[in-house]
């Protein structure tokens, strides 16, 4: 990153954002997201996820977008899989990031991805061989992240010790992840227990990168972000209008807000190199391809300070 005080957001609208939405978005909306978001200063964006289109009828364009994203200057194209046949279909593309995700709840792995945790975290170290034998151009330059879901609680298994994800942040670093997301797919984290986490999943994973992965469902979002923050964790998943959700999560609304997100990023003087209210204007545009699906945000509602610019450089001086 090129300041010490920098922060990167990422945009996982078209992915977790769309997975549970009524309308299908055609491949070229999509894309002219991402182009919006580049132009707004969002280069991380997880464009799509290699599930299989009986699962997510959203993604069946999983391919075309992937490629499509690729040929965007400026942006950093990440895609979900959920096992060894999706990450094979992204090598496959050509993506250079791919992004494999586990639960911590046993019971919300089996849910999600119909195999226990320690089924999927032997599939983990079969995407790492097929990366690493890979014969194909360039794929064994792709980096490989590992997030684990539901690693603050879970609806359906309750309490998730701290224990079993460190354990599995460990096992998956040895495995060879070039990255750690640690998601709250549930909302259900607190500051607290943010910070205590993160502090040790940060000492873990000492020069791998650490990212958190947040949803707002019960309005303690930020707060979380904040206390990661804290902890050290400077990469942040967020949704553009918080979309999203979690088809085996009852009630889990959208992730954290991307607009609302760098605003507050920004007002702790932390550099995101995100122009807000180029996000707005996506934000409309989105609004209007997705009728009828709740947007969240209270920058969206209220508007930017007017204080807003100069205290940010105010603090970063
Ligand atoms: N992409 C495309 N097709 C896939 C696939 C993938 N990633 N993984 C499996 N398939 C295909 C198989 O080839 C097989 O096809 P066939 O019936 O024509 O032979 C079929 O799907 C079943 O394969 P199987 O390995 O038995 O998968 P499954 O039915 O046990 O489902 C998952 C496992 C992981 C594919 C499915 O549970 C899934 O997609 N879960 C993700 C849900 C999600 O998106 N959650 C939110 C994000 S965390
Ligand atoms: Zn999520």
């Amino acid at each position: 990153m090129a300041t010490s005080n920098a922060v990167q957001i990422r945009e996982v609208g078209l992915r977790d954002g769309l997975q549970m939405v009524q309308t299908i978005l055609t491949s070229a909306q999509k894309l002219e997201w991402c182009r919006r978001m580049v132009d707004a200063g969002v280069t991380d964006i997880e464009v799509t996820s290699f599930v299989p289109p009986k699962v997510v009828p959203q993604f069946a364009d999983a391919a075309e977008v992937a490629q499509g994203a690729l040929a965007i200057e400026g942006l950093h194209a990440a895609a979900l899989v959920p096992n060894l046949k999706g990450a094979q279909r992204a090598f496959d593309v050509g993506l250079r990031k791919v992004h494999y995700v586990l639960s911590a709840s046993n019971e919300h792995n089996l849910k999600n991805v119909r195999r226990s945790t320690a089924e999927s975290v032997e599939d983990f170290v079969r995407i790492v061989a097929a990366r690493d034998e890979s014969e194909q151009p360039g794929v064994r330059g792709v980096a490989l992240g590992a997030g684990i879901a539901t690693a603050f609680g879970c609806t359906i298994a309750g309490r998730v010790d701290e224990g079993i994800v460190l354990d599995l942040v460990e096992t998956l670093l040895q495995a060879g992840a070039d990255e750690i997301t640690i998601a709250d797919t549930v909302g259900y984290a607190n500051p607290g227990q943010v910070r205590a986490l993160m502090r040790e999943v940060c000492a873990l994973a000492g020069d791998v990168p650490v990212a958190c992965h947040f949803h707002d469902t019960r309005g303690l979002g930020l707060a979380n972000v904040v206390a990661a923050l804290d902890a050290g964790v400077r990469s942040f998943d967020a949704s553009l209008g918080g979309l999203g959700g979690c088809p085996f999560a009852p009630n889990a609304t959208g992730n954290i807000n991307t607009e609302d997100t760098v605003f507050l990023l920004e007002a702790e003087g932390l550099h995101t190199g995100v122009d807000i209210g180029k996000l707005l204007v996506m934000r409309e545009q989105l609004a209007l391809w997705l009728p009828g699906e709740p947007f969240t945000g209270a920058i969206a509602r209220a508007g930017l300070p007017k204080t807003f610019a100069q205290q940010a450089q105010a603090i970063a001086a």
